[in-house]
């Protein structure tokens, strides 16, 4: 247990967009720079190794009736390593959208100009396709296959200008050596890219985050992926996850401990068990349970839940059948749970529609911080979690004060002290 518990905070785990319907939030707080630094310091004052940015590339008309984000990710993150010290940012990139030539200068930049604290969640994207010129997403296989390309693309990239060429021969000239500037000629099925980068590439491969959770995903993150984020929403699932990706990751011919699970979590705290579920039940009000109504056919739009009676168990004929999601384009992975949720004996649509806006998937926990330890240490040693990405509940301050010391007393997880975000997730040199 030498590496010991890693813990990512999500974006929107405190400050003014979590808190937005709080009376002395106003909206100009929620694009105000400050405000964000003040979050990412915050973030890195309590210890987390770094924080998460996701990105989706369109707009949603019901998800965005709660603020989202209101920078584009690198955007921001290239603003906040210059307010930040040490703490490590993982912003979203598509491989689906997108030319592999911009990525690679923009993350190499970033990489250099945070001194490698910025790390690249490699998407496939399951929305935003009519933003890039296409009538349709593509098929998962196909995602994968350009993002396997568009990653290896983006390595040579990497590698066709290394640091190693400048070398400042003022007397002969030259600031670099050319001759170790080389191109790539890269000719595959979805990119053509000559290179060399016109920039140095980064000192070593950038951290790089996944959340693969179909066949072809876990594939792709466990040749590719230093971290992968995955929601599970109990032990088992997590372990049966766990295994399957160590599996993948010992057959690409990798030692399974170079590659971090980080399932999402989220903790609604108490003093008891009364008091933690009162704090989970301040969050659930009519019009967040109508809003996951609504969200969820995101994910499925065989979930057809709109008409439906809160007090009463789902009838099968308004969910998806497995063929259903099965031959879905989308993303399966949450529908499918979900779906699991709502064929629970007993279960209502109240109760799943509580649970998908509150929980999202994710391992989510309504109880004391020393039940919380418990169950997080749990996951951690069974080898469920290497660490946690931690979300919302009521909370995340709360978290940081009442469980982050008793994670830190049980000798599984102390504060950070690495300047890059490799050193600090305790991960081998790549490339
Ligand atoms: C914690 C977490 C964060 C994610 N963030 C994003 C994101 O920012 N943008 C995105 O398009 N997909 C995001 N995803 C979706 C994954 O990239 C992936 O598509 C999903 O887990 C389904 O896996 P599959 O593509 O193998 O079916 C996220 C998933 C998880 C679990």
């Amino acid at each position: 247990m030498t590496r010991g518990l890693r813990l990512v905070a999500s974006e929107h785990a405190f400050g003014p967009i979590a808190r937005w319907r709080e009376p002395d939030v106003t909206p100009a707080d929620i694009t105000d720079l400050d405000q964000h630094a003040a979050y990412a310091q915050w973030v890195e004052d309590a210890g987390f190794d770094a924080l998460f940015y996701t990105d989706f590339l369109g707009f949603d008309p019901v998800k965005q009736l709660n603020p989202r984000l209101p920078f584009d990710p690198m955007t921001l993150t290239a603003a906040l390593i210059g307010r930040t010290e040490h703490l490590g940012f993982i912003t979203t990139a598509s491989t689906t959208f997108g030319a592999p030539f911009h990525l690679a200068r923009s993350l190499a930049s970033l990489d250099r100009l945070s001194g490698g604290r910025v790390a690249w969640n490699v998407v496939t994207s399951f929305t935003g396709e009519r933003n890039f010129g296409l009538d349709g997403l593509p098929a998962p296989g196909q995602r994968y296959a350009r993002a396997q390309e568009f990653l290896d693309v983006v390595d040579a990239l990497w590698a066709s200008y290394p640091q190693s060429a400048v070398v400042d021969d003022k007397a002969g000239g030259r600031y670099v050596d050319v001759s170790q500037v080389r191109s790539i000629d890269h000719v595959g099925e979805y990119f053509s890219v000559s290179g060399p980068l016109d920039k140095p590439g980064p000192a070593q491969r950038p951290v790089l985050v996944q959340a693969g959770s179909s066949p072809a995903g876990i594939a792709f993150a466990a040749r590719n992926a230093d971290v992968v984020f995955v929601a599970v929403p109990d032990l088992e699932q997590a372990l049966d996850y766990a295994g399957r990706l160590r599996a993948e990751v010992a057959a690409a011919g990798r030692a399974p401990d170079s590659l971090l699970v980080m399932p999402g979590f989220r903790a609604f705290l108490g003093r008891d068990d009364a008091e933690a579920r009162r704090a989970r039940s301040r969050h659930v009000t009519p019009d967040v349970l109508e809003k996951a109504r609504r969200v969820v056919l995101r994910e499925s739009d065989h979930f057809q839940l709109t008409d439906l009676e809160l007090d009463v168990p789902i009838p099968a004929s308004h969910l998806p059948t497995d063929a259903d999601l099965d031959a879905s384009v989308g993303r399966r992975s949450r529908a499918q749970i979900y779906l699991r949720w709502a064929r629970e004996p007993g279960a209502t649509l109240r109760h799943v529609l509580e649970r998908i806006a509150l929980e999202h998937g994710h391992f989510a926990l309504t109880a004391t911080p020393d039940a919380v330890a418990d169950e997080l240490e749990r996951w951690f040693v069974a080898g469920a979690a290497d660490g946690f990405m931690v979300g919302y509940g009521s909370g995340i301050a709360q978290f940081v004060d009442e469980v982050m010391p008793l994670l830190a007393e049980r000798g599984l997880w102390k504060p950070p002290t690495d300047h890059d975000l490799r050193g600090r997730l305790g991960l081998p040199e790549r490339g």
